[in-house]
């Protein structure tokens, strides 16, 4: 594939552009694939989940999303840098790159904080567009907690320090990845924070939780196939582990309030009631901790949502069948 990879990027925006070459409706959609916090996106762990979506869906061109060609580059840029500038430059990437650029759509998979990053990506950019988006144990509520560090990990303790006692201030809102989808509510009504609504630096607004209300962010949730969240069932590494499922649950009582209980939701603030009334919208658990994926679980995603099978047999068979009907 790697060696394939130059010239089909030569000829395949020829070969797409020549009027005698049409796509066949077997052909699965290209795959983006986010990676999470501290992976990058030439790592083992990603080069497998490439492989195994080209194992149940045969022919599938797999896009691994980075931020930099340098894989600590890459890694570095989950901690460090300003979402917005970030998901631009993804979307720049995906627009112009000769492959995606020229699907009718593509798929997208996104783990942990690569889920909501795409779900960003969907919302303001969508171009190619997304079909279906399948997100594992991501933030979509944001996080209430950070993540707690080793005994010895003191990178990651003085970084916390600093998130700790200035999450909202503008240096931190523009240079650290997980700030930006931190999210406090008020103890008593459950509102999201005053500090959180005018500082957060991306999840306020890609939820559409401020007064004025994005209506490109809602038309393009809504117009996908199916958005499938996927929680782990003992996920102790995403506070709360909810945030998955958009659901918002109490610190002090642990009550969860289920995401069709929430504003967001019945005001339809981003599209997911839409979505949900069309049968698109998918909450499902795994087994496990954190990003404890198995590969029979990722088949059975990727066999379910990415599968070309399911709409092609359809297409196959409706002449035949209108056919009957009109007999
Ligand atoms: C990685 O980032 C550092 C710091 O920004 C930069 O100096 C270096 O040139 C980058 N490396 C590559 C290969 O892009
Ligand atoms: C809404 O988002 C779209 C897509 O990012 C952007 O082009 C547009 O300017 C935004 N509209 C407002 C009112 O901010
Ligand atoms: C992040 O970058 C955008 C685009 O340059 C800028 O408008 C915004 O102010 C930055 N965010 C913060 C919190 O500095
Ligand atoms: C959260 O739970 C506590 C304890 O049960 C309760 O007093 C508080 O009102 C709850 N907050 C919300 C927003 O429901
Ligand atoms: C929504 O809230 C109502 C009333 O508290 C409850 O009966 C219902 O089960 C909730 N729905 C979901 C999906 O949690």
């Amino acid at each position: 594939m790697r060696y394939f990879l130059p010239l089909a990027t030569l000829l395949l925006p020829s070969i797409l552009a020549s009027p005698l070459s049409t796509r066949d409706s077997d052909d699965p959609l290209p795959l983006i694939i986010w990676h999470g916090l501290g992976d990058s996106y030439a790592s083992e762990g990603q080069k497998g989940v490439a492989e195994l979506a080209e194992e149940v869906n045969p022919g599938t061109y797999v896009h691994i999303v980075r931020l930099d060609e340098n894989p600590d580059n890459d890694s570095r840029a989950t901690f460090f840098g300003n979402l917005t500038l970030q998901i631009e430059q993804v979307c720049e990437d995906i627009a112009k790159h000769p492959i995606l650029s020229t699907a009718p759509g593509i798929n997208a998979l996104g783990f942990s904080q690569g889920g909501q990053f795409l779900r960003g990506y969907i919302e303001r950019c969508n171009n190619p567009p997304v079909k279906n988006l399948v997100t594992f144990g991501s933030q979509h509520n944001g996080i209430s907690k950070y993540q707690t560090c080793g005994p010895v990990d003191f990178v990651c303790k003085a970084w916390q320090a600093l998130l700790n006692g200035n999450t909202w201030s503008d240096y931190v809102q523009s240079h650290l990845v997980p700030a930006q989808y931190f999210r406090t509510t008020d103890d008593t009504t459950g509102a999201p924070s005053d500090e959180y609504l005018e500082h957060s630096n991306f999840l306020a607004d890609i939820n559409n939780e401020r007064k004025s209300k994005n209506v490109t962010y809602a038309k393009n949730l809504a117009a996908l196939d199916n958005l499938v969240l996927y929680v782990f069932g003992d996920d102790t590494t995403v506070v709360p582990k909810e945030s998955g499922w958009f659901a918002q649950v109490n610190a002090t009582s642990d009550e969860v309030t289920h995401l069709r209980n929430r504003t967001i939701y019945k005001e339809d603030w981003i599209g997911l009631k839409k979505l949900d009334e069309k049968g698109g919208l998918h909450f499902k658990t795994t087994e496990g901790g954190h990003m404890q994926l198995s590969d029979k679980v990722l088949k059975e995603a990727f066999g379910t949502y990415f599968s070309p099978k399911v709409s092609s047999v359809w297409e196959k068979a409706k002449p035949w069948v209108e056919e009957v009907i009109e007999l």
